[in-house]
């Protein structure tokens, strides 16, 4: 049995297949892109394994899917394969809708082609699992509940337009043509090989570097932070039995202000790798202009998988955001690896010298 993995380079994706690998014997067939975002440094372990046959590919490119799905039969395919830095949406929009629309539409009616060739069991059993985020609701105030999955979606950036997008055409491929999608909404996930664009490995990577530490605005935004690990068990159980149809709201039980983050940071930092003049890195913190558009709060309402499928979140954000420091202090050659060109550019651009983690 085999299942095909997209944008399982990326962040959520590479510890997927790291994650399911080690728990599993089932290959994987990954296919990405190798954007910015993609790192097959993140893949090291598996260089000799054969249970993981890397391909890379587009989402956007149907003779590449056809052949894959025509190939390796597989009987699932879970897409992680996206844009997804909110930022990079605002600064750039184009490649956003190239993926994130077109891309899922191509590999929808690939998938769609393939599924019409299945009978008997292996199309009975077959699935496609749509990975998506709580983005697509919009901003919540702060007296709102948490977003169920029956909140209306309300997207307010170029990415989270793109996705809802995607949701949309993923639930309509479902109604009309009945092919057996699982959809799932996700907080803010961090963790091991995130990379360094995003408020969680960049404040720890800018500490380090003694460079400033960026908050929008006043930092009372609030997201619902997911450990990574948490968010593939999630994953591995909707796959396993979730309805065919539906959508799962996935959250870490986790709200905090961006403020509260990475003071959270900072203060992990001061105890286990301390600043040469024993000040706190808190002194960093620099408060810079507010990103246009900018969701006030996300929240999650994760009753569904919970009662559903039993999933819960392992980790709280203290013990996830501890071990998240101590990776990215014990893995300074992923670090390394990941600082390309490219992305120094781009953050120049974005922060000046003074947001760039290289
Ligand atoms: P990421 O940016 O780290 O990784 C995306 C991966 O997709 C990269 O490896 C990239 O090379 C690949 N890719 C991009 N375009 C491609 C294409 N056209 N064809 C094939 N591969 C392509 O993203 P991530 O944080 O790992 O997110 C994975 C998924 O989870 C995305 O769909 C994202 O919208 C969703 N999500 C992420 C978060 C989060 O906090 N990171 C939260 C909710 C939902
Ligand atoms: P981010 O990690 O980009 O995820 P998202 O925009 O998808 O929620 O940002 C998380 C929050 O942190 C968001 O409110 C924007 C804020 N933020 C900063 O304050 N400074 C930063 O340097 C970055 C990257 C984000």
């Amino acid at each position: 049995m085999t299942i095909l993995v997209t944008g399982g380079a990326g962040f959520i994706g590479g510890n997927f297949v790291l994650d399911w690998l080690a728990q599993s014997d089932e290959a994987i067939i990954n296919l990405d892109k190798l954007t910015y975002a993609g790192n097959r440094q993140t893949l090291a372990s598996l260089r000799d394994d054969p249970r993981h046959v890397f391909v890379q590919g587009d989402i956007a490119d149907r003779a590449c899917i056809d052949r894959l799905l025509v190939e390796h039969s597989p009987r699932a395919v879970v897409n992680f394969a996206a844009e997804s830095h909110v930022d990079r949406s605002i600064d750039g929009p184009a490649p956003f809708i190239q993926t994130n629309v077109v891309g899922v539409f191509t590999l929808l009616e690939a998938v769609r082609a393939f599924y019409g060739t299945l009978s008997g069991s292996p199309r009975e059993q077959f699935r496609f699992l749509h990975v998506s985020t709580d983005e697509v609701y919009g901003s919540l105030s702060p007296s709102d509940a948490p977003f169920a999955e029956s909140h209306p979606y309300q997207p307010n950036s170029p990415y989270s337009a793109s996705k809802a997008a995607s949701d949309h055409l993923i639930r309509a491929w479902h109604h009309t043509y009945d092919l057996p999608v699982l959809t799932t909404n996700c907080s803010n996930n961090y963790g091991p090989y995130h990379f360094p664009e995003k408020l969680i490995p960049l404040t720890i990577l800018n500490a380090l570097a003694g460079k400033d530490l960026p908050v929008y605005g006043d930092g009372q935004q609030v997201r619902d932070w997911l450990y990574v690990k948490d968010h593939c068990h999630a994953l591995r159980r909707v796959l396993q039995d979730g309805r065919v149809g539906q959508t799962y709201n996935v959250g870490g039980n986790s709200e905090r202000t961006n403020l509260q983050v990475v003071h959270a940071i900072c203060a992990l930092l001061d105890d286990m790798h301390p600043r040469a003049d024993s000040q706190s890195y808190a002194r960093q913190i620099t408060h810079v202009q507010d990103r246009p558009g900018h969701d006030r709060r996300y929240a999650i309402d994760a009753a569904k998988i919970a009662r559903e499928l039993g999933w819960s979140p392992a980790e709280t954000f203290d013990s996830g955001l501890r071990q998240t420091v101590r990776w990215y202090l014990d893995h300074a050659d992923w670090v390394q690896g990941v600082v390309s060109g490219d992305y120094r550019q781009w953050v120049a651009r974005q922060y000046g010298s003074a947001g760039d983690a290289a």
